[in-house]
């Protein structure tokens, strides 16, 4: 009898598929009603002389089909195992759709391409200080005290006033900073950030981005910066882009331009009777920045002969160029760092 029951203990659990299946077998072959249960029940019964011999035969069969069930179990637990391991594997090479959680501002971003941009012609990144020497800001820059344009840019003067030292209103003090340093021939490019005293409305920030270039060497012209201004343009707008100069004054240039860009939206066409465009104000053009040949008060105040050498300079905000190429309407949008501005702009790429 009991060697029936332990052949059908074995059998049963032999045939569970898993666990669930074992479980649920393992009552009929070791639970209280089973036929080794029984068995043991009935031992009290039987006579002293056959107890002892009947309990040794039960308790080993009993054995048997627990070390069968423990078996089997062990063995479907390592099936299960394996099986989870496999189909809860993470393959880490799938290419993945999430986004980075931060990215950098897109002034941060353009002025890395500009810099970019002037390294791969051999030029320089120079930087200067944000609180600047007045004389540096406007004397060295041929602009002389009492001149106008020192109120016409709006200068915050950090105090006492007396001690000459301005907020930067204009990347240009680097110019003089560049020449004094280095000397001619000298090729530089300096973004940063400038201050005017200038309310926060959609246009103006009171803080914002200008990128500054110059280049002293012998015997640069006019056609050098234009070249110049058409392969920076071309850089940051794409290949399609046209510029233009157009006569303009700045005391640290002579003679001065203006760099427009062709209208990226009407393409001129407003200009020359077409439907009206809002991006260029129907002027066909978009003003970029200034520039001009560095005016000889310049070099002389940077000890630089200007008989020998010659140079250009130009200048344009970051803001303007951000907002012209991707259309933001407000610099607000450009102050505030919102990450999802800089995502939209997919600069980043
Ligand atoms: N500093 C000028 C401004 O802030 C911009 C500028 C004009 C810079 C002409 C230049 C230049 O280097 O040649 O309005």
């Amino acid at each position: 009898m009991l060697d029936q029951d332990v052949a059908a203990a074995r059998t049963a659990f032999a045939g569970a598929a898993d666990l669930d299946a074992l479980a649920a077998v393992h009552v009929a072959h070791l639970g209280n009603r089973s036929p080794v249960a029984l068995a043991r029940r009935e031992l009290g019964a039987l006579p002293p002389a056959a107890r002892a011999d009947a309990g040794r035969r039960v308790n080993v069969a009993l054995a048997e089909i627990t070390a069968a069930y423990d078996e089997r179990r062990a063995e479907l637990e390592a099936a299960r195992d394996a099986h989870v391991l496999h189909a809860e594997r993470v393959d880490g090479t799938l290419p993945t759709d999430r986004r980075p959680r931060g990215a950098r501002h897109p002034l941060t971003l353009v002025q890395e391409r500009i810099a970019d941009v002037f390294v791969a012609m051999g030029w320089e990144v120079a930087e200067g200080p944000e609180a600047e020497a007045e004389w540096l800001n406007f004397d060295a820059l041929n602009v002389p005290s009492h001149h106008p344009a020192r109120e016409e840019q709006d200068t915050l003067w950090l105090d006492p006033p007396s001690a000459g030292v301005v907020l930067r209103t204009q990347t240009s003090p680097v110019q003089v900073r560049s020449l004094l340093e280095r000397g001619a021939p000298c090729y530089v490019v300096a973004p940063g950030r400038v201050y005017r005293n200038d309310p926060l409305d959609a246009t103006h920030s009171p803080v914002f981005h200008q990128v500054e270039g110059l280049a002293v060497d012998r015997g640069l012209t006019m056609g050098d910066l234009r070249g110049t201004l058409e392969l920076f343009a071309r850089a940051m707008f794409g290949d399609d882009v046209r510029t233009r100069l157009r006569p303009d004054h700045f005391p640290f240039t002579e003679p001065s331009a203006e760099v427009d860009l062709l209208c990226w939206v009407c393409h001129g066409a407003s200009a020359a009777g077409g439907d009206p465009c809002r991006t260029c104000g129907s002027e066909g053009w978009v003003e970029w920045g200034g520039c001009g040949m560095v005016h000889p008060v310049v070099l002389t105040s940077a000890g630089i002969d200007p008989l020998e050498f010659t140079g250009y300079a130009f200048g344009m905000g970051l803001e303007r160029t951000l907002m012209s190429r991707h259309n933001i309407a407000e610099i607000r949008d450009l102050v505030e760092g919102d990450v999802r501005l800089t995502l939209a702009l997919g600069l980043e790429a």
